[in-house]
């Protein structure tokens, strides 16, 4: 819930790049060709900055009613109404009925999120803020890493129980941490031992042609696996200082870049907006290509 209209606003921004289509602000995306790529990129960052902040509140155009600093998911208040982190109402009380938890990705997310502004703060001579009010969130979330990491849970789009290839954003939050932690001089033994039990898991999703986002399933839906849930982690994994490496699924190595392919012809022939497009253009895509969610559409 929390990701799905910021996501399909990024996926939008980043894949549309041959059509001009409202996206979730009502801006125009500008029509680019792909040669033109950093012209794209520097004109898009405005619009894409400006769809972000409308989605959040107080102030945010399109979250009339949130609370101070509530980031919406979605601003459909029916089917289901419930917005934001699927615990939380707008106005920040817990939302407790039945909603696809747990979700495991959500405290590696927030602690690489914090780390990276924990070593900001140490950079700029905050060590000790730090060590009171960020390390606690960091070391509680990075322990449910370590217990949870080989159980059940349920994707980023809220809805298939199993293994989610998101389980990839575990992995590097519990790297992240070693030289965060080292810098506090604190320790956290499971980090060590978990991290590469989870790089090893995370080979698993892999079928040899492209990344299965979900395994282990517990419901009776059958997916093909492809789904931009995949090229979402891989995108969240990028490390400037890695080489391509296709272990830990770097968006530049063979195998990102084999699953990127798979995934975007499972939708050439499937909406109407795409009807025509040659082999080798730019197309629309969703999020996979089962949804049924608003029928499913890019
Ligand atoms: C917050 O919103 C929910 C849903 O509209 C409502 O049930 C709840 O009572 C509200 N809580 C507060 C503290 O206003
Ligand atoms: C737990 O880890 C093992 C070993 O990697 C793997 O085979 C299994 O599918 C995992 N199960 C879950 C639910 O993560
Ligand atoms: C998800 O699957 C696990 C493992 O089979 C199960 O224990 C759990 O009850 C399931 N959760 C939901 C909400 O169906
Ligand atoms: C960590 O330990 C080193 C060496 O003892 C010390 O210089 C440094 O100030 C310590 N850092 C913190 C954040 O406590
Ligand atoms: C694509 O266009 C053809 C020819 O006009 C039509 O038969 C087909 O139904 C269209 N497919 C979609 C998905 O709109």
């Amino acid at each position: 819930m929390f990701v799905r209209s910021f996501v399909h606003y990024v996926l939008a921004a980043v894949l549309y790049t041959h059509a001009n289509v409202a996206s979730a602000a009502g801006e125009l995306i500008p029509k680019t060709d792909s040669s033109n790529l950093d012209d794209f990129i520097s004109s898009e960052y405005l619009v894409a900055l400006k769809g972000v902040l409308a989605n959040i509140g107080p102030d945010g155009a399109l979250v009339d009613g949130a609370d101070s600093g509530i980031v919406v998911a979605s601003p459909s208040k029916a089917e289901p109404d419930c917005l934001g982190e699927p615990k939380y109402y707008v106005n920040k009380t817990a939302f407790t009925d039945e909603w696809g938890r747990p979700q495991r990705d959500g405290p590696p997310l927030r602690a690489t999120a914090m780390i990276a502004y924990g070593n900001c703060l140490i950079d700029n001579g905050y060590a000790s803020v730090v060590e009171k009010n960020i390390w606690p969130i960091v070391k509680n979330d990075l322990a449910y890493v370590a217990q949870y990491w080989n159980s059940t849970g349920f994707d980023l789009w809220e809805e298939v129980n199993g293994s989610s290839f998101t389980i990839a954003v575990s992995h590097r939050a519990l790297v992240k941490r070693s030289a965060f932690a080292n810098k506090l001089n604190k320790t956290c033994s499971s980090c060590d031992t978990v991290a590469p039990d989870i790089l090893c898991f995370q080979q698993s999703f892999w079928t040899g042609e492209y990344i299965d986002s979900n395994i282990n399933l517990q419901s009776e839906m059958k997916r093909s696996g492809k789904d931009a849930n995949s090229i979402i982690t891989s995108i969240h994994l990028f490390d400037p200082e890695a080489t391509c490496e296709d272990e830990i699924f770097q968006p530049c190595s063979a195998r990102a870049l084999a699953n990127r392919k798979a995934i975007v012809y499972s939708f050439r022939n499937l909406y109407p907006i795409n009807n025509g497009s040659k082999d080798t253009s730019t197309i629309a895509i969703g999020r996979y290509a089962e949804d049924v969610y608003y029928d499913g559409n890019p």
